[in-house]
């Protein structure tokens, strides 16, 4: 019985998020929604390089706080996202060209933003069996690094391929475990959705960037799905999940037409899979969704369930 988070727990899931920022927390029957079925809220624009560090070394965490703060207020586990990302980013950014002042410049963004929401830790509950586990902590997620591959699986070009080369990668996982030594550390992409080149591209960089200190604790694939897309879904869950790494998340869940086919083999993918450790859908309602043309996620314009809501709770009976 429960919400849509309290029966994913169940199954041994430790969350089920959604994106979330003052613009959609500010509407009280999203809010509602957030607060009685989700566990975990993303920065769904908050957090970007854009909003945060518009100019160098002139940061504002006004809509960032908002969200943390709410988080916090409500008991939701928080998903920073994002550090370092080719899109979103300032153009003082995009127009380096020189090494040192990029190092200098990726370090300190991401020591001053993932220093500012170090320590934010929640008490993980264990509903198994009626069990409460309040003395387990867990912590705030990064999407240090996002979008960094091409889907042949080759790096990007970007600003921090084309000056630094793949040391960027490492370079961004070594200062956010410097700001928070505490914080899972995650590599984020799209179209990870079957045993692609891109996934193997990626679990090929996870491994040489972990080949000495584990630099990075998990793998997060988006999921921004087309309809009867959700085939090679748990496939996908099951290569990453075997790169070096302790965990992998469904990070940005939404399906075109929202099928409850399509939702139910999303949902059985992440409980078929142990690393899996949870799935954030990217938005409440359609209304709000980024591709609302599609109604992909799981309440519609006027936030009252869908048919995929009603499939994913049968999935998790
Ligand atoms: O903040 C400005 C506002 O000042 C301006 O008046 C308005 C006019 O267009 O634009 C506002 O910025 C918009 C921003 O969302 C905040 O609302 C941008 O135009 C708009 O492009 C931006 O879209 C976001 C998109 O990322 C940008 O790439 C979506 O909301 C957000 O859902 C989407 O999320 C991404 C993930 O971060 C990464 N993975 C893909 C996913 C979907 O694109």
């Amino acid at each position: 019985t429960g919400s849509l988070d309290a029966r994913f727990k169940n199954k041994g899931k430790k969350f089920w998020g959604s994106c979330a920022d003052s613009n959609t927390l500010n509407i009280a029957a999203n809010a509602a929604v957030l607060k009685s079925d989700f566990g975990q809220v993303t920065p769904e624009n908050s957090m970007k390089w854009d909003a945060l560090e518009s100019s160098r070394g002139n940061f504002n965490f006004a809509g960032a706080d908002t969200l943390v703060n709410w988080a916090v207020s409500n008991g939701k586990l928080i998903r920073g996202h994002t550090l370092v990302w080719h899109s979103q980013l300032p153009g003082w950014v995009s127009s380096i060209n020189d090494r040192n002042t990029l190092t200098s410049v990726i370090q300190n963004h991401i020591s001053t933003v993932a220093g500012r929401y170090a320590g934010k830790l929640y008490v993980e509950r264990d509903y198994r069996n009626g069990n409460r586990r309040t003395n387990t902590k867990i912590y705030v997620k990064w999407d240090v690094v996002n979008e960094i591959f091409e889907e042949n699986g080759s790096l990007r070009s970007s600003v921090f391929s084309n000056v630094l080369g793949e040391s960027f990668v490492t370079l961004a996982f070594q200062a956010a475990r410097a700001a928070d030594g505490t914080a899972k550390l995650y590599i984020n992409d799209y179209n990870l959705d079957s045993n692609n080149a891109k996934v193997q591209g990626l679990v090929a960089l996870v491994k040489r960037v972990n080949s000495g200190t584990r630099l990075i604790d998990g793998i997060g694939t988006q999921m921004h799905l087309e309809a009867n897309g959700a085939g090679g879904a748990q496939a996908a869950l099951t290569a990453l999940a075997a790169a070096p790494v302790s965990e992998v998340a469904i990070t940005e869940l939404d399906i075109k037409g929202a099928s409850a086919n399509d939702y139910t083999t999303v949902t059985k993918a992440c409980l078929a899979v142990s690393a899996c450790v949870g799935i954030t859908s990217w938005g409440v309602s359609d209304v709000n969704s980024w591709r609302s043309g599609n109604t992909p996620l799981l309440f519609d314009n006027n936030y009252k369930p869908k048919a995929a809501y009603t499939a994913v709770i049968a999935a998790l009976a």
